[in-house]
């Protein structure tokens, strides 16, 4: 079983990540949601965190609310992918669970010193700013992660932000550049798989087939994600990003990838947010993530509609 902290600014595939975690609770225990200014601001990403939490009939997750914008960088939204709410095209209400009170940075250290080391993955769909704050703070807590999951980044597909750079990365490229540099296990699912995951009428409807509520709920917040992204891509379907990373957790052999160096770029004229990823091994920095490329895109949507038919 994966013991996981989900670190996440719901934002629509957010929402659906949560979904695809909470539906395979067999496999995977969620020991805290922690949420991040990033698609909205951390008042509605910690909103919504616990609005889908509450879908799911999950009103016991522990969600701690953390950083309210980027280390250096100022804030700056999606709200014209998510909408407003962040969540835009599905039924929202005023969630009844509580936020903890500790701040997300404190609860990720006090998790990995509390717990044994290695035994706990931290997950990131949005941008990196707690990660890289607990890590600053608690330096010691490099050696005791697992390993960190992250959707983030893009090479081959290029960015979402600017033609160089991806939204989480680029929102927060100091955060990622800190967490690129921690010496932790790293495995990346960047633009280059999610543009492979795409939400299909065939896939979406598999998700909308499901006889319970949250499966019609994760096909109406993919189906509410295409405004923006067919549009711009002119394809049949939207990249889905953060889903991604519960999939990979699940069924790894879906994904195919390399162990490469990959480093940050923070002060390009073009390019701040870049990620360089050394494929063909030309610089002679040594490898610091697992950064996969390809995605059994179809296996995945099958994965997901499996673990959400166990939701309510
Ligand atoms: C990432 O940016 C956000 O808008 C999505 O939620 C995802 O985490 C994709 O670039
Ligand atoms: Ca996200």
């Amino acid at each position: 079983q994966h013991r996981v902290i989900f670190d996440t600014d719901p934002g629509l595939d957010d929402a659906v990540a949560i979904l695809f975690l909470l539906g395979a609770s067999a496999d995977i225990e969620l020991l805290g949601l922690t949420t991040v200014a990033g698609n909205v601001g951390v008042e509605l990403t910690t909103r919504n965190a616990r609005i889908v939490c509450e879908w799911a009939g999950r009103g016991d997750v522990p969600v701690y609310a953390g950083a309210d914008r980027p280390l250096v960088q100022p804030y700056q939204g999606a709200e014209h992918v998510h909408g407003a709410s962040g969540l835009d095209g599905t039924p929202l209400h005023e969630p009844a669970m509580p936020v903890r009170a500790e701040h997300a940075v404190d609860f990720i250290i006090d998790t990995l010193r509390r717990e044994p080391a290695g035994s706990v993955t931290l997950c990131p769909v949005g941008p990196l700013s707690n990660i890289a704050l607990a890590l600053r703070r608690a330096p010691d807590i490099a050696a005791r992660i697992g390993r960190i999951v992250l959707m983030g980044g893009g090479y081959f597909a290029g960015g979402n932000m600017t033609p160089a750079a991806e939204f989480n990365i680029h929102t927060d490229p100091h955060a990622a550049d800190i967490v690129l540099r921690s010496g932790a296990p790293i495995v990346m699912l960047p633009l280059d798989v999610t543009h492979q995951a795409t939400t299909t009428p065939a896939r979406v409807e598999l998700l909308r087939g499901l006889s319970n509520r949250c499966g019609p709920l994760a096909a109406a917040l993919l189906t509410s994600l295409e405004r923006y992204d067919v549009q711009k891509l002119g394809q049949d379907g939207a990249p889905m990003h953060d889903p991604c990373v519960i999939a990979y957790l699940l069924r790894p052999e879906l994904f195919r990838g390399r162990e490469v160096n990959v480093v940050v770029e923070l002060a390009g004229h073009y390019t701040t947010g870049a990620t360089v990823v050394d494929w063909h091994g030309e610089s002679g920095r040594a490898p610091n993530a697992l950064y996969l490329s390809e995605v059994d895109a179809d296996g995945l949507f099958q994965l997901m509609a499996d673990a959400l038919s166990h939701l309510p």
